[in-house]
């Protein structure tokens, strides 16, 4: 996967197997782009790509360099201006007021491996082999301002990851107004742009619109990348489906305020801009200091969506999650929320573990409420202690964690450490610690503040109390929730020209935290979640290989969850519950087989009384639980097809498939009956043409049949026959010939 340098063009081609990236120095030393797409080979020279031709109202820089001009070419990284009236991927405010700027090619640097981004999450390579990275930087020679554009393209993915580090070489302080992690100029604007929208309970649904003349896009201004807009977006041209046609996906390692848009200009260019939100950003750099971005990724794609998501799902569950985890089976939980929500008593967590075990689920999560005087959500928040004579864990964690274990279970923790209740001890002794503007009342969300993370002391002080409570008892998992936005976003710590910073230094407190925390406790497994699926991410999904995906628990809402956030996301991410019915989300009723169909596409755990079940359901549980745990290797690390679209009919359907081609798992999923229905019938996807499978211990089919004719859906021996919301499993396994 080189990086080719043609000196005499002045272009970089970045090519692996899959993908070519070319960039072309123009003569007045700034950067263009002349192709992003599928793997061409190398040549000298591509610059018959550029398109020169005089234009009226064109600017161009000189008088000698009249042939082209920035508004109508396809810039690499667009500045402010001097002739591109697009939105710019940077601006800087210097000290004279000017906001001018003219970013030069200064030098280049090509090396194999990938750079890791000081403070922030981002892919990673395990060798230097993995990727190759080209360094290239420009320079704004009147104030000394110096960006570095890194690349590094993977030996193994048709993506490239990408981020921008600003340099101040000057004498004179700068402000960074926006700093975009990527900019790329399409050369047409024949897409339509998917983005994954939604809110509570119900995130990252796709949405499509053509791109038109102008500016389309999402963002979010939360304080956390949100339930309202993923930070991802998606190209793909009007007849791409999901095996057929180009896509490209834009997916932003970042879990704060964003923005992800497209800016479609009148001569059909399209140019795509993601990075921080500009509206809340400003950052001082003083001579000398430095400012990285956080890592964009983009894939491209050109066997459909299917292919672009499979890349996504490759590159970040293998080289985005770390540690422990990331290569290892998940444990499936029991989470007492749904059962018991903050009130309980330690009987009642011990009869729900009891129960769960004997189901053959793995580790109990103590959800929210068992720390301070918790029983609701308007207090206790921010004190990490259990009191001494606790009515609800006489014995503390350590007493709880004692009986799990003999009842043969693993212990894990809910915890909310950026937030704190008003009526809490630490809010009393350090009111000072929470994001509040000077003078006015801080608005409350669910009876908590957001602590000021932009603070070193802040992020020590929940360092130490959570390490000591993570290190007195035996927790292997860790529930990390965040359950409101930002508002008031002000620190204390810092001046007034500063507050532009505060959004960011937020988030670099909570992954500085994350980072402490995974480091001092490598073996426990983390989750992130955020009032459900508001800060499901690829930076929370560094920190942390799995995240709740919602907090609706309802199966056929799930289904469109998870087939929304599978665009962007592996399975090995997503958090799916079994849990009661009627669905405490939207009362629904579906069937224990249903909801555990839809659940073992994720990494099953349960969310429910198992006590209150009756003696069939019970049985069902249990062979639903031994299932997912036979396959529960396959979803994490198969390859995932999405096969009926819940969004566009009555049925859903997906499958996944083992590397090797010999295993797959299919769901299909009915959300409404129809009288005298059509016949139904799924075709499946990535099998071995040539190799024979057998369907649920009984017939063979070919491969080829599969992934042609497809199988037929009996609708009685689909679970709960003759009713809405069924399903049914079909287990495929290659036989020898
Ligand atoms: C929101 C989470 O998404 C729920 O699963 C639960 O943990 C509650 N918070 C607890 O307050």
């Amino acid at each position: 996967m080189p990086v080719h340098y043609h000196p005499l063009s002045r272009e970089f081609h970045l090519c692996n197997g899959f993908i070519s990236y070319v960039i072309h120095i123009l003569p007045n030393g700034m950067p263009a782009n002349l192709y992003c797409g599928g793997r061409v080979r190398d040549r000298e020279d591509f610059s018959y790509l550029l398109q020169n031709r005089r234009r009226s109202l064109a600017v161009s820089q000189s008088t000698e360099e009249n042939s082209y001009a920035q508004q109508y070419t396809c810039m690499e990284y667009p500045v402010f201006g001097t002739g591109d009236f697009r939105y710019p991927a940077c601006t800087a405010l210097q000290s004279d007021g000017s906001r001018v700027l003219e970013l030069r090619y200064e030098k280049h640097n090509v090396y194999a491996g990938k750079p890791a981004l000081q403070g922030l999450p981002a892919t990673y390579t395990e060798s230097d082999d993995e990727a190759d990275t080209l360094e290239l930087t420009l320079l704004d020679a009147q104030t000394g301002l110096r960006c570095v554009l890194l690349y590094s393209i993977f030996r193994d993915h048709a993506a490239l990851a990408r981020s921008v580090r600003f340099e101040n070489a000057g004498k004179e302080p700068l402000v960074l107004e926006r700093a975009m992690s990527l900019s790329l100029d399409l050369p047409d604007m024949n897409y339509e742009m998917i983005t994954l929208s939604g809110a509570w309970s119900r995130e990252r649904e796709p949405f499509a619109a053509p791109l038109t003349p102008g500016v389309q896009g999402v963002y979010s201004l939360a304080g956390a990348s949100s339930a309202e807009h993923n930070p991802f977006i998606m190209l793909k041209r009007p007849s791409t489906d999901e095996d057929h046609g180009e896509a490209l996906g834009f997916s932003l390692v970042y879990s704060g305020n964003h923005m992800c848009v497209t800016v479609a200009d009148t001569h059909g260019k399209a140019r795509v801009l993601m990075g921080i939100h500009p509206d809340t950003f400003r950052w001082t750099l003083n001579p000398g200091e430095s400012f990285q971005t956080p890592e964009a990724v983009m894939a491209y794609s050109a066997q459909g969506m299917g292919e672009m998501s499979r890349t996504f799902h490759r590159l970040y569950r293998s080289r985005l999650a770390r540690g422990f985890w990331r290569d290892r089976e998940r444990p499936l939980v029991i989470n007492n929320w749904e059962a018991t929500g903050a009130m309980f008593d330690q009987p009642q967590l011990l009869e729900i573990a009891h129960q769960a075990q004997t189901v053959g689920l793995e580790l109990f999560v103590l959800d929210d409420g068992w720390f301070g005087h918790r029983d609701d959500d308007r207090q206790s928040l921010g004190d990490w202690y259990v009191p001494e004579g606790s009515l609800k864990l006489p014995q503390g964690l350590q007493g709880l964690a004692v009986r799990l274990k003999e009842i043969g279970l693993q212990f894990g923790l809910w915890i909310e450490p950026e937030m704190v209740n008003p009526d809490s001890e630490i809010y009393r002794q350090h009111p000072e610690w929470i994001l509040c503007a000077p003078g006015r009342t801080p608005s409350p969300s669910r009876n908590q503040y957001v602590l000021d993370f932009a603070r070193a002391e802040v992020v020590d002080y929940l360092f130490l109390a959570l390490e000591k409570i993570l290190g007195g008892s035996d927790i292997r998992y860790v529930k990390w929730d965040m359950n409101r936005y930002i508002t008031e976003c002000y620190s204390h710590a810092l001046p007034p020209e500063r507050q532009g910073e505060v959004y960011h230094r937020y988030i670099l407190g909570v992954y500085a935290l994350y980072d402490r925390l995974t480091a001092a406790f490598p073996r426990v497994l983390f989750e992130s979640c955020a009032s459900g699926g508001a800060r499901f991410d690829p930076g929370m999904l560094y920190y942390a290989p799995q995240a709740w995906t919602s907090d609706n628990t309802d199966a056929m809402e799930r289904l469109k969850i998870q087939y929304g956030t599978s665009y962007a996301y592996p399975l090995s991410a997503m958090s799916a519950h079994v849990s009661e019915a009627p669905n405490q989300q939207v009362g629904r009723m579906s069937a224990l087989a249903t909801r555990s169909h839809v659940a073992i596409f994720g990494v099953f755990g349960c969310e429910m009384n198992i006590g209150a079940l009756t003696v069939e359901e019970k049985e069902t549980l249990r062979e639903q639980i031994a299932l997912a745990k036979q396959y529960r290797e396959l979803v994490r690390t198969g390859d995932f097809y999405r096969l009926q679209n819940p969004y566009c009919g009555s049925s859903c359907a997906w499958m996944v498939v083992s590397g090797d081609q010999s295993r797959a798992l299919v769901g299909y999923y009915r959300l409404m009956v129809r009288a005298n229905e059509p016949w139904l019938r799924v075709t499946l996807r990535g099998l071995n043409a040539n190799l024979d499978y057998r369907v649920n211990a009984g017939e063979v089919y070919g491969g080829d049949l599969l992934m042609n004719a497809g199988l037929t859906v009996e609708p009685d021996q689909m679970t709960s026959n003759g009713a809405d919301f069924s399903s049914i499993l079909f287990e495929l396994t290659a036989v020898a010939k």
